[in-house]
């Protein structure tokens, strides 16, 4: 039996971790969950979807319990929080799968300033791996702390690495354009996520600064092997679930659509939730609602000598819990898939 704790219990991304755990086919069994606005309520009190399926009420975060009522932990609350939890969390040999982005970016300066505050457990940076299976699934089988990746990285990193990977592509000038849903917010509401405010309305936010940049370059620099910046734009769309992530980038030499996607699949061949696309066929967030898939699918523009790569993933699942799962089955030595590979939901 595996016992896990969730703390920050009451939010999106762990109402989606719960449901997918309460399906897993493995004994894991969820023994604390922590809310500091709800405790003491029911779980079905804020996720009606769980009425009748897991008896738990939310508690208040005990940190010096943990030890003996579970195996892992998952810090699902925002950045800053997460750092203010995990280290005392780590230092009772607990493992943390951390879904915040406190221990994405290796360099402390660079996340000092892109997120404008003190890294207060930089020791830990060098422990922590990317929890991205398809680049460190070897790290993430011994990591102690999982930075879970952000929702954006996950979509643009997975688009890029194949051509990266392979020097097909000019390094200078890559442009991730991607648009997601309001869940991506979080389900504390605000004047930008409010629905008169974004129904029937796309904008785009935090243009030439948006915080997962360098999460993304990071990634990509590594996939390269050297430093890489690109222009990331991301948008608001009118939905609740989803991000459609439209990566540019300049051919060093003509190639076909037909033989990319050839070595996309090649590149991909091995992993279980990224799904290469066919030869006209395009990359939907419809197609991975609630599933742990990223879809992945590309076009050459011979004219420019562009190619233009889509990926489409559910940033509540690939982007946040079934990959913050799919860490959990790797580290705890499950079949990788366990639990995570249910189609997703159409119209
Ligand atoms: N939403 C996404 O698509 C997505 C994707 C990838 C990663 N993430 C990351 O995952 C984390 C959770 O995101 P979410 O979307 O689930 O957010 P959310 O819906 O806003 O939930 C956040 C949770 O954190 C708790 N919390 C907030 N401030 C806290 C504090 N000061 N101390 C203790 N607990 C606090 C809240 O619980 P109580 O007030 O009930 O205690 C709430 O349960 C964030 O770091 C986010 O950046 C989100």
């Amino acid at each position: 039996m595996i016992r896990v704790g969730i703390v920050g219990a009451s939010g999106y991304t762990s109402s989606e971790l719960i449901r997918l755990i309460i399906q897993h086919p493995d004994d894991i069994r969820i023994t604390v969950i922590t809310s500091e606005s709800y405790t003491g309520e029911h779980v079905s009190r804020v996720m009606p979807n769980l009425r009748g399926l897991l008896d738990l009420e939310f508690e208040s975060l005990d940190i010096a319990s943990l030890k003996e009522r579970v195996d892992f932990v998952f810090l699902a609350v925002p950045h800053k929080v997460a750092m203010s939890f995990a280290p005392r969390i780590l230092e009772q040999g607990l493992r943390v799968i951390d879904f915040s982005a406190d221990y994405r970016l290796v360099d402390a300066e660079i996340y000092e300033a892109w997120y404008k505050t003190e890294h207060t457990s930089p020791e830990w940076l060098s422990e922590a791996v990317y929890g991205l299976p398809e680049l460190h699934r070897d790290e993430i089988r011994n990591a102690r702390l999982v930075a879970n990746p952000g929702c954006y990285p996950t979509g643009a990193i997975l688009a890029s690495a194949p051509l990266i990977a392979h020097r097909l592509v000019h390094l200078a000038g890559i442009v991730v354009d991607a648009k997601s849903g309001i869940s991506g917010a979080g389900s504390k509401p605000s004047l930008a996520t409010h629905f008169p405010n974004r129904e029937g309305n796309v904008t785009a936010y935090n243009v030439a600064q948006h915080r997962h940049t360098p999460e993304i370059e990071q990634e990509l620099s590594r996939v390269a092997g050297t430093p890489i910046q690109l222009n990331f734009t991301p948008h608001l769309m009118p939905m609740t679930r989803g991000i459609l992530s439209t990566v540019y980038f300049a051919l060093v030499e003509n190639i076909t659509t037909e033989a990319l996607l050839e070595i996309y699949s090649e590149y991909y061949a091995d992993e279980p939730f990224v799904r290469v696309l066919e030869q006209g066929q395009y990359p939907q967030t419809h197609a991975v609602y609630g599933s742990n898939y990223c879809d992945v699918g590309l076009e050459v523009d011979m004219r420019t000598r562009r190619v233009v790569v889509m990926s489409a993933i559910d940033n509540l699942v690939k982007g946040a819990s079934g990959a913050a799962l799919q860490n959990l089955n790797i580290i705890a030595g499950l079949q990788e898939t366990a639990g995570l590979d249910a189609p997703g939901i159409m119209p």
